[in-house]
């Protein structure tokens, strides 16, 4: 009888992740809660799995992925508990015959909503109105307290126009906004009568629109796509919002562009060195800052957990994996 494959997974996940996994393979898991193996913990673990179930907090080098190559068992795949793959080296992989996968689909809706939570959250100063109550400020109604932006008639722009995107329009539509959006490529017409969404570059989206939402993927060519220079096209009365990665805005720009009034505000999920966020923007009132938490409601995790283990059991079961992202 042929070995069970060996399965790496490399921090606590959703409990209805394990027995997909344990049901075709010998699973070793790091299961303690909160914990993150550092890239030379995972260097010492991973080589000598068949397969490594990872998260958007590993970082799947090729440095990595050739040690895991070079084991016994080799490693086939790499299963990321997460739509976005920017911490894994595809092609590095792709060379060496490892497949990867990833989650896509299942936590656009869920990722919509938090993107449109932030949206009202800083248009209507939520958070800070909450620090102002809890702080025991709240000593009476008052006609010019803690007010903030309309949200309902504005105009937002969304950069990137996939599956998230979409549903980030889908929800502007029941606030009557009106809905800009710059992508890589013009949706079909149909589709932008569907969203009621108009096309236009990204200068004139960051010219006009009062809220402006980051939905694209992270790669080199997004790298830092909102710095200074866009920063300055936005209007000194409208805000940045980011659920998508990190590393697409110029962190030190925004900070300096929030500072000088150039924008109004920002919500940020997502941070350019994270865990890490730019200290100055801790103390400002005018940003609303989440710890990454864009899919993270109980449903849409535990979908994505087992989304990510059924295709390594696809694997395992000799199939096809329904989410490879190699060319
Ligand atoms: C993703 O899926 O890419 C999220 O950012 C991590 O949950």
């Amino acid at each position: 009888m042929a070995d069970r494959p060996k399965i790496l997974v490399t921090q606590q996940v959703p409990e209805a992740a394990y027995p997909l996994l344990e049901a075709v393979g010998d699973v070793e898991a790091n299961r303690e809660e909160g914990v993150i193996w550092s890239a030379d913990e995972l260097l010492q673990r991973a080589p000598g799995h068949d397969y490594l179930y990872c998260l958007v907090t590993n970082t799947i080098d090729a440095r990595l992925l050739e040690a895991c190559a070079a084991a016994t068992p080799r490693l086939k795949l790499v299963a990321n508990m997460a739509v976005g793959y920017n911490n894994i080296d595809v092609a590095a992989a792709t060379r060496l015959n490892i497949a990867i996968t990833n989650t896509p689909g299942v936590l656009s809706d869920t990722t919509a909503d938090l993107t449109f939570g932030l949206l009202m959250a800083i248009a209507r100063r939520i958070s800070e109105a909450e620090r102002f109550l809890r702080a025991g400020k709240f000593t009476g109604w008052g006609p010019l307290l803690l007010c903030g932006a309309d949200v309902h008639h504005a105009t937002l722009g969304i950069i990137g126009m996939g599956r998230i995107g979409k549903l980030v329009a889908k929800r502007a539509s029941g606030f009557d906004m009106k809905v800009l959006y710059h992508n890589t490529h013009r949706l079909p017409a149909e589709e932008e009568q569907r969203y009621n969404a108009t096309y236009v570059s990204l200068e004139d989206l960051l010219r006009q629109s009062d809220f402006v939402c980051l939905q694209a993927p992270y790669k080199p060519e997004t790298h830092h796509l909102i710095g200074e220079k866009e920063l300055e096209m936005m209007k000194p009365s409208s805000f940045l919002i980011n659920t998508a990665r990190g590393p697409m805005v110029d962190e030190k720009a925004l900070v300096q562009a929030l500072q000088r009034g150039t924008i109004a505000g920002a919500g940020l999920d997502v941070f350019e060195n994270e865990p890490a966020v730019e200290p100055e923007l801790l103390s400002m009132e005018n940003v609303v800052l989440l710890p990454h938490i864009g899919s993270a409601s109980h449903q849409t995790r535990t979908r994505m957990a087992t989304m990510a283990s059924e295709n390594i059991v696809a694997h395992a079961s000799e199939q096809r994996p329904p989410n490879i992202l190699n060319p």
